[in-house]
């Protein structure tokens, strides 16, 4: 009996091939990542399965998302996922792509957090700093806000896939939770310059979750504004902003009576984080 499809050797020559007709401005690594998507597989298999044959579907599917990615389509839009803190989380265009950066954000969290703490995270995207916190605190009750109710689909959807407790909120900043307060405030709001050149290469994500008025100060300015009313005493507001921004949110915090005012570096040591304490 014949088959009706034909089958194609998996890795070298399939990536190569389709790669050259794409003018090889796809690299390998993205070029592997699309290829483990189509066929189911982790990255790794690719290699330890060199001699394993593709469907001409998967082949086709490949040239696809090849031909997509060199539109200009980030890869984790193409394979629905982005890793952060060591899991994986759900994305599509209603959620920025978490950053490694927003990483140091996490870890600046874990340090200054009480034991089960109750915590807010404005501006939630995919999810991924209210989930992460979640479960990298035990007993710790969490509460996400965003303004997306698109974001906020994506953001339930990873927390439910990642088993963690967390309650969402519609509303703008602190609108969506009244007079509420608590241990621990983080936020990595929109923070981009409404003209900065950058945003060019941005395109893909969605702008609400980029821009901001003022500068790109205008979102931090509104939450630095409620936030000493949000927290309980020694509670502790950690910002995620963009490299030039630090003096500008120590400023605020201080203006706003934030003692222990101090910003963090990120892993391209740009200042990334500024955090303060609510005094007693
Ligand atoms: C830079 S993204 C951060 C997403 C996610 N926290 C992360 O770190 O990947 C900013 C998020 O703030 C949300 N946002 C923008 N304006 C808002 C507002 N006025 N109130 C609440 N959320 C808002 C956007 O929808 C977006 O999800």
């Amino acid at each position: 009996m014949t088959s009706t499809t034909s089958t194609h050797p998996i890795l070298v020559r399939t990536i190569r091939g389709v790669l050259q007709e794409g003018s090889m401005q796809v690299g390998r690594f993205e070029a592997a990542v699309l290829l483990a998507h189509v066929i189911g597989k982790r990255r790794e298999y690719l290699i330890a399965h060199d001699d394993e044959e593709l469907s001409d579907e998967s082949v086709l599917r490949f040239q696809m998302l090849v031909s997509l990615r060199l539109a200009g389509t980030p890869v984790p839009y193409l394979t629905g996922r982005q890793e952060f803190f060591g899991r994986n989380f759900f994305v599509d265009d209603a959620v920025l792509i978490p950053r490694p950066d927003t990483e140091v954000l996490v870890e600046q969290t874990l340090v200054v957090a009480p034991a089960a703490p109750k915590v807010l995270d404005l501006g939630t995207g995919s999810g991924c700093i209210a989930v992460t916190l979640a479960l990298e605190m035990p007993g710790s009750t969490v509460v996400a806000t965003d303004a997306s109710e698109k974001a906020l689909v994506v953001a339930r959807k990873n927390a439910e896939a990642l088993e963690a407790a967390v309650e969402f909120r519609s509303g703008s900043w602190w609108e969506a939770v009244g007079d509420e307060t608590f241990d621990i405030i983080v936020s990595n709001p929109p923070y981009i310059r409404e003209d900065d050149e950058h945003l060019k290469a941005l395109g893909c994500e969605p702008i609400t979750a980029l821009t901001s008025p003022e500068n790109g100060l205008a979102d931090l300015k509104a939450i630095v504004a409620g936030a000493m009313a949000h927290l309980n005493p020694n509670g502790w507001l950690l910002l995620e902003h963009g490299y030039d921004q630090g003096e500008a949110v120590r400023e605020a915090l201080l203006e706003a009576g934030f003692a222990a005012v101090h910003t963090k570096r990120d892993y391209g040591d740009n200042e990334r984080v500024t955090s303060g304490r609510r005094p007693n």
